[in-house]
């Protein structure tokens, strides 16, 4: 496979250094390390060769799943990679829902052209400033 395609596959041990240092550039309250190493396994990495350009992690209860993370490099956005990432997971349950802070738009935009939409909110849900965050859903039509 090229350097040059992008590749998306579950998270491998040797991914965990640069998603690692992706969480803590990205964002505000970065899950700890130990939570890549515990839950690998539900984790896929996009990848442009060995380089980690973008991560996603999705729990599965029955025929429901909850997206716990993604996130993109920042030198890679608006290229389709998050987009990569929520298509290659959309076979894999009825309905998916998430939580996502009131005032990340680039996220909800991004979920709201896969098809989301908000359901619900929860009242300072983030722990680090209190912010609320959105509930967004998308149930299959397949
Ligand atoms: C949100 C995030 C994952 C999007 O990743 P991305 O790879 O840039 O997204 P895509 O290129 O697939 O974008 C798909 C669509 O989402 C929307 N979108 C993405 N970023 C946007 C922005 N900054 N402003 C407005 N709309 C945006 C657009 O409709 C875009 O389509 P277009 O580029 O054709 O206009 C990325 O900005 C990121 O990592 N943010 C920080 C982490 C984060 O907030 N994670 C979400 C936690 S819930």
């Amino acid at each position: 496979m090229s350097k040059n395609e992008l590749k998306i596959e579950h998270m491998s041990v040797g991914d965990l250094p640069q998603v690692i240092a992706l969480e803590n550039q990205i964002f505000s309250n970065p899950k700890p390390a130990r939570v890549f190493e515990h839950d690998m396994n539900i984790y896929y990495a996009a990848k442009f060769g060995e380089k980690v350009v973008g991560y996603i992690g999705v729990e599965h209860i029955l025929d429901e799943a909850h997206i716990i993370n993604i996130a993109v490099h920042p030198d890679f956005r608006r290229q389709g990679i998050a987009s990569a990432l929520v298509k290659n997971i959309l076979g894999s349950a009825k309905s998916f829902f998430l939580e996502v802070r009131k005032s990340n738009i680039p996220a909800q935009k991004m979920y709201e052209k896969h098809g989301f939409h908000v359901i619900d909110e929860r009242k300072k849900y983030y722990v680090d400033n209190e912010e609320d965050a959105l509930v967004m859903l998308l149930v299959s039509t397949k």
